[in-house]
């Protein structure tokens, strides 16, 4: 597995990260100040949304990952869910039509099957309508828990093994890597989470493995260009080392030999 991670701390061109990853937090926050209801505050979020997808296209990021719901936040008031799950359906339905104009491809990880069918059937066509695309790929996170994806890799192997396909003995951390959301996709860079807190609430626990982590206090409506800029500084200032020493990395070795 060690072979397959990224060289970012040799190649100058590996400064921009590939995949950016974002934990959006800090809506409700947003709204709560100005003395709104919190559901403004995720209205203000989709615009942030917008912003933040055209700067990742004009700086080169590939992948760009967004943290909309979490496998916890069916815990929040029933009226706040309710008010979220109407607004992902109007959202999916508006922005989708811009994302293909942009030659954006969407695709969404989660527990899909936990929505609607309506929803389900929105978020289906939105992804076929994009697949195609070949400009950035918006992976939106949605009733996505790291736990729960660790989980249904963990069961795929095991149906593999109880067909007899695979042993037991065979399974290893890339063959579990397979099976995991976004196996398909260079792995995330780059984290960052706006609202000041420093956690990583259930996001992508196994692909966050190496990534550079970046946490800024402001609130996700007010995320703009300029926080991105500064969390891309920040990261091509930084030596990713992946386990070896900082004068191998500067060096180009692989190895001690
Ligand atoms: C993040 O903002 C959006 C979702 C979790 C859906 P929050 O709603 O968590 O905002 P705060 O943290 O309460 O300010
Ligand atoms: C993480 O934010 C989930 C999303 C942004 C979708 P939360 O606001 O739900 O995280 P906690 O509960 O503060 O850890
Ligand atoms: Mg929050």
């Amino acid at each position: 597995m060690s072979d397959t991670y990224p060289d970012n701390g040799t190649s100058p061109a590996a400064k921009v990260p590939r995949h950016v990853a974002i934990i959006m937090d800090g809506n409700g926050r947003w709204a709560e100040r100005r003395q709104m209801l919190r559901i403004a505050g995720h209205k203000a979020g989709v615009d942030a949304v917008r912003r933040v997808v055209e700067v990742a296209g004009k700086r080169g990021i590939e992948v760009l990952t967004l943290f909309a719901f979490s496998s916890e936040n069916w815990r929040r008031p029933k009226k706040e869910v309710g008010l979220l799950m109407d607004l992902f359906m109007v959202a999916l339905e508006r922005e989708v039509k811009r994302l293909n104009k942009n030659n954006v491809r969407l695709r969404i990880i989660g527990h899909i099957e936990g929505f609607s069918e309506k929803l389900q059937k929105r978020i289906h066509r939105a992804q076929a309508l994009t697949a195609d695309n070949t400009g950035l790929t918006l992976v939106v996170a949605a009733n996505y828990g790291g736990r729960w994806d660790i989980a249904q890799a963990a069961k795929q192997l095991a149906r593999r093994v109880e067909a007899g396909e695979i042993r037991a003995d065979d399974i290893d951390a890339e063959m579990m890597n397979a099976c995991m959301c976004l196996h398909d996709l260079p792995e995330p860079d780059l984290f960052i989470r706006s609202g000041g807190e420093m956690r990583i609430s259930n996001f992508l626990l196994w692909q966050l493995a190496y990534c550079e982590m970046y946490f800024t206090d402001i609130l996700w409506p007010d995320f703009n260009e300029g926080v991105i800029d500064d969390a891309l500084a920040s990261f091509a200032k930084r030596q990713r080392r992946f386990g070896r020493t900082g004068k191998q990395v500067i060096e180009g070795e692989n190895n001690d030999a």
